[in-house]
């Protein structure tokens, strides 16, 4: 039997835990803050944000949004996230992306003070995730270990391959299942074979933004497997980077498209931000 792995479910639960979290610093007089910076309204960016601020409204964690038009400078972005860096009250900053092609994302990303870094992407919290240090951790890769723990699926000592290698998922992914003692096998567009590679896997974790290109010729029976895609078929519905349908028989484990990994960044986000509240104490 097929176990589906419900992210809408586990998250809820995590929100859940964080808002007595929240309720209990709030008792002795810490409030926690996030501030949402979008630039633009590109239409998936929209919904993202604003499922980031309902999550925040839903534990009781405040949020500043900052909706800034298309036409922002570098040079204004830039003294918003040094204002926001300097605010007390301000927890996290959170810089939604992309950004407009005119602005430098590596360059406002490094200009986010790291202790308020929640999405986990600053250099200085991707390098101290490399060489196991305390920091922030890129939200869906972070989620995506907890959905296998609370799901009871061991890490330890398993063959775990991932599909993409991008900065946000892809390259975090890789060092959070090694951290997890995982055989981690990281695959790209130049990987050869890429079937038979991602069919050694025990965890399959698929990032790489192409619509249900994983089908049953790229799995194992008995495999677990992540799709971190959010596409849309050619009906227009959603779905992932996984023909769901294709492998659901021969794996053990999947997440869905849409309620699995998907949910788990923004609980992973509001992880972050009470984590930061707790450490500038
Ligand atoms: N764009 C797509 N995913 C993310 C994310 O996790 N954080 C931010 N800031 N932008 C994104």
């Amino acid at each position: 039997m097929t176990k589906i792995i419900d992210g809408k479910k586990i998250s809820k639960e995590i929100k859940d835990e964080i808002k007595q979290q929240v309720a209990e610093m709030k008792k002795v007089g810490k409030n926690i803050a996030l501030a949402v910076i979008q630039v633009g309204n590109n239409p998936a960016s929209t919904v993202y944000v604003g499922n980031k601020k309902k999550a925040c409204a839903y534990v009781g964690i405040e949020s500043f949004s900052y909706e800034l038009p298309e036409e922002t400078t570098q040079e204004e972005l830039l003294a918003l996230v040094e204002e926001l860096n300097k605010k007390k009250e301000v927890n996290g900053i959170l810089v939604q992306l992309p950004l407009p092609k005119h602005i430098d994302e590596d360059k406002v990303i490094k200009a986010i003070d790291p202790s308020k870094d929640v999405d986990g992407f600053h250099p200085e919290n991707v390098g101290a995730l490399s060489i196991g240090q305390e920091g922030f951790v890129s939200c869906t890769p972070a989620g995506i270990i907890e959905l296998l723990k609370r799901s009871d699926i061991s890490i330890d000592g398993k063959e775990c391959v991932i599909i993409g290698r991008s900065n946000i998922v892809g390259k975090p992914m890789a060092l959070l299942l090694l951290r997890e003692n995982g055989t981690v096998t990281v695959t790209h567009s130049h990987t050869k074979n890429l079937k038979e590679v991602a069919k050694r896997a025990d965890i399959l974790v698929v990032a790489i933004g192409k619509t249900k290109m994983v089908n049953e010729e790229y799995v194992k029976d008995g495999a677990v497997v992540i799709d971190v895609g959010m596409d849309r078929d050619e009906n227009g519905k959603l779905c992932g980077d996984v023909d769901y349908d294709a492998v659901f028989d021969k794996v053990s484990a999947i997440t869905p498209v849409p309620g699995g990994v998907g949910p788990m960044t923004i609980a992973m986000l509001l992880h972050n931000c009470v984590e930061s509240a707790k450490r500038n104490d």
